[in-house]
Formats: structure tokens, sequence, C-alpha cells
């Protein structure tokens, strides 16, 4: 049986549970794909299992992450080459000397692409949460984990994940630049950092700068620029009145999902919260360019 493809990394809100809807939401034709939050790319490998995405178009801001992904598609090999020795010596330690491995893996910075990839994903397979954080100077902040048998490597889920990768063309950047490359007919999943529903679940953990109200601006103003280029965007948020009021009134179609979130230190916080997923596959100038 061959190994069905699916995250690399654990990423905060990552989408693993709302793939499948996603992908029965996304429209059954379109040119190219493309992910501008990528994170752990959940949504991706889900479509690449279908073989639906080839020649995809994938981003992020966080540069570390792009260069990870590169390095996997890339050198599959070499960075399990990387990856063994790190994830032997780690487990082979008993639980109170496994620290001071983490931290001095965090402490470390290879200039070898396949070997920069390895500790990134050395880093979230043993530290806390699978968070991924950055201090103001760039530098990786965030502690040790407490997982007893932690998988780090996972070589045939790594060839899988290249496998799919193959193709693809990975950029680090700003969602904006991201759906400027998108035409008509093109189809964009956006999965932004959310707008918190309450003070307690703010959630600012994924790169410097934060995503406030006005970066959700923004990004509603990219998503009706694409809307009136034709190209087919689906885009999950928080259920949350300020993000229904900005999409809002234009003709998007709507619906909440109830969603129960992966990574989130607080016991409470697990219960499923609602979630949007908004499209513009009903506007004309969209369902005109898909036609096409
Ligand atoms: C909710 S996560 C995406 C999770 C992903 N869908 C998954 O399944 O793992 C949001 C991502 O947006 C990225 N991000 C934050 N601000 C950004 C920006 N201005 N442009 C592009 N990406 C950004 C973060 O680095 C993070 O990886």
């Amino acid at each position: 049986m061959t190994r069905p493809v699916g995250p690399f990394l654990k990423w905060a809100g990552g989408k693993a549970r709302l793939a499948p809807r996603i992908l029965e939401r996304a429209p059954s034709r379109f040119g190219r794909y493309h992910e501008p939050f990528l994170g752990g790319g959940a949504v991706f490998f889900a479509f690449a299992g279908t073989r639906r995405a080839p020649g995809a178009r994938l981003s992020d801001a966080n540069g570390a992450l792009i260069a990870c992904y590169r390095a996997v598609r890339d050198a599959p090999e070499a960075v399990v080459a990387a990856l063994a020795p790190m994830a032997e010596a780690y487990l082979a330690r008993e639980a109170g000397e496994r620290a001071a491995y983490y931290y001095g893996v965090r402490a470390s910075a290879p200039g070898v692409p396949a070997e920069a990839a390895a500790r990134l994903i050395f880093l979230n397979r043993t530290g806390y949460n699978g968070l991924y954080r950055e201090n103001r100077s760039g530098g990786f902040n965030v502690p040790h984990g407490r997982y007893v048998k932690p998988r780090i490597l996972d070589r045939d889920g790594l060839m899988a994940a290249a496998n799919a990768l193959r193709g693809a063309t990975l950029c680090a950047g700003d969602f904006e630049e991201a759906c400027a490359a998108a035409v008509a007919g093109d189809f964009v999943y956006l999965d932004p950092p959310y707008l918190p529903l309450s003070a307690t679940s703010r959630f600012t953990a994924y790169t410097r700068g934060e995503f406030d109200p006005a970066e959700q601006e923004r990004l509603r103003d990219a998503f009706e620029a694409m809307t009136r280029r034709g190209v087919a965007a689906l885009l999950s948020n928080s259920d949350h009145a300020r993000i229904r009021e900005l999409y809002g009134e234009r003709g998007f179609g709507f619906e909440t999902v109830m969603m129960s979130r992966a990574i989130n230190s607080v016991g409470s916080g697990r219960a499923p919260i609602a979630e949007v997923l908004i499209d513009n596959l009903g506007r004309a100038e969209v369902r005109r360019a898909l036609e096409g």
C-alpha cells in the first residue's frame, strides 16, 4: 500500500481535519493551485493526494519554513541523513538529558539547506507543542517539549512529501504578492492567522509582526481584487463578527464549521470553536473564468 501523503511538520492552526471539506468546496476544475499561508501544508498535501494540484504555487511569510520545504523537495535523502543521527542521539538519552541536547540543536545554525531543514524538523518534533516562535532577532525560541516518545524521523513520510512537492513553486513572502500571482481560473486557498475570538485565545506565535485587524482588512482587499480578476478563492477564519462584516454584503458564500484546535496549551481551549469558510465561487466574474 502506498503511504498517504500529509504534513511532515506540526503547525498551529493546521487544517488536516478541515481539508476534506475544503477539497469538496473547491471548484472541480481550475488552473493553478495557490496557497499563500502554507504553514504545515495540510490542504496542499490533501490536494496532492488527489493529483489535483500539479505545479502549485506555495508560499508563507516564514522564510525558514519555506527553505525547509525546498530542502525536502530537492534533497529529501540528505534531510533524512542529517535528521537520523539527531533522532537517534535524542531518543537514546534519558529524559533528564534530552533538554540539553534540544537546546544544543536550537543554538546551532547550519548553513547547508538539508541540515537546516533537519534542524527545523527536529525542533518542531521535540519542542513545546510543535510551536514555531522567533525572538526579535529572528532566533527560534520555543522551549523543549514534553513528549515521551516523539516521532522525529519519518522517512517514508518525508519521501512522500518530497514527491508531492515535486513541480511546486515555493516562495517566501507576503500574501499580497502571492495573491497577485494568481490569474483568472486559478484557485487560491487562504488560511491566515485567525482573528482571535477573545483576549485569551489571542495567538501571535507565528512570525515576528502581528496579523492584526488591519492585516485582516488588507487580506479582504486582496480577496476582493482576486474576485474581480476571476480568481476562485476560499478563505478560512474564526467566526468573528468583524470577519463577517469584512466579507459580508459582497456576494461571498459563508459556511460555519466546528473545529477543535490541535495545538493549544490551555485544556479548555480544545473545545470546538466556530470557524467560517468564505468563498467567491458564486460571483459572476469567477463563474465565467472557471467555465471559460
Ligand atoms: C493558520 S497558519 C496556516 C496553517 C496551514 N493551513 C496548515 O494546515 O498547517 C498561518 C500561516 O500564515 C503565515 N503568515 C503570517 N503572516 C503572513 C503574511 N503576511 N503573509 C504570508 N503568510 C503569513 C504564518 O507563518 C503561518 O504559517
